[in-house]
């Protein structure tokens, strides 16, 4: 067995700390607001990355740092995550599966964190199942028109009118506004209490970690590090 030389040492024990000595760099990290970013807080306290201003509930301030590990945290709009990350204005982002299929952007999905786990599902009342199987010309309303579109025409070969909207989408079949939506479904208690079902289900969802892809190779060992610690956490499944 090779002995370690004391830096090899310090390396393992103290890695985060060690590499603030050999890298002044600011490692940038973009939060989804909201649940997430909580359970990604709780996540990463497990591999010793603590950031206790952003614990503070009634802080207006958008930009956190720990100065000891050379990490810099910001919240952001679930949907404005990977547009941070592709511009390098984030190196990793930690954002729902739903998000990084919507924007499309060029970016690397490299973590499942097992949490916030839902799934996408075209849903509606029950007699809407029918429309699904005979490929009627019906209308969708969604706040996901990419992943409607893909669902839709590439995967299911059904031609349908998609309509956008911005949130509350279970009140579109019940107004008439469309027959069937293609929404989240996390406990199923928002589609129960309105009268809809889930018709098909289209793809399962959780939390991703995203990283910039020129930061990637730049950050390659601080960033390989995060991975295999997070890896070892969500194995030993404390998250
Ligand atoms: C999401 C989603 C559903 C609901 C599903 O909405 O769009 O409406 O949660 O959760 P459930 O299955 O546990 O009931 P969100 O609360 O994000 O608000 P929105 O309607 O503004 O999109």
């Amino acid at each position: 067995m090779r002995i370690m030389l004391p830096q090899e040492i310090l390396q393992h024990c103290y890695g985060w700390t060690v590499n603030k000595m050999e890298n002044n760099r600011y490692l940038t990290f973009a939060l989804g607001k909201g649940r997430l970013a909580d359970q990604t807080l709780k996540t990463f306290e497990q591999i010793g990355i603590t950031c206790e201003e952003m614990k503070d509930k009634k802080t207006r301030r958008l930009i956190f740092v720990n100065e000891e590990l050379k990490l810099r945290f910001f919240l952001a709009k679930g949907p404005d995550v990977p547009t941070y990350v592709e511009y390098g204005a984030a190196d990793i982002g930690i954002v729902g599966k739903d998000t990084i299929l919507e924007e499309a952007r060029n970016i690397y999905e490299v973590l499942d964190l097992g949490f916030g786990k839902c799934r996408m599902c075209i849903c509606g009342p029950k007699e809407a199942k029918e429309l699904l199987q005979h490929h009627e010309l019906i209308r969708v309303a969604t706040k996901y028109p990419r992943i409607a579109k893909d669902y839709f025409y590439n995967k299911k070969h059904q031609t349908v009118e998609i309509i956008k909207l911005n949130g509350s989408i279970e009140l579109a079949p019940i107004v008439g506004l469309s027959e069937v939506i293609c929404d989240i479904v996390e406990t199923g208690s928002t589609l129960r209490e309105n009268g809809l079902d889930v018709l098909e289900e289209v793809c399962p969802l959780s939390a991703r970690m995203v990283v910039n892809q020129v930061s990637m190779k730049m950050e390659h060992e601080r960033i390989n590090r995060l991975i295999t610690d997070l890896k070892h956490v969500l194995q030993e499944g404390n998250v």
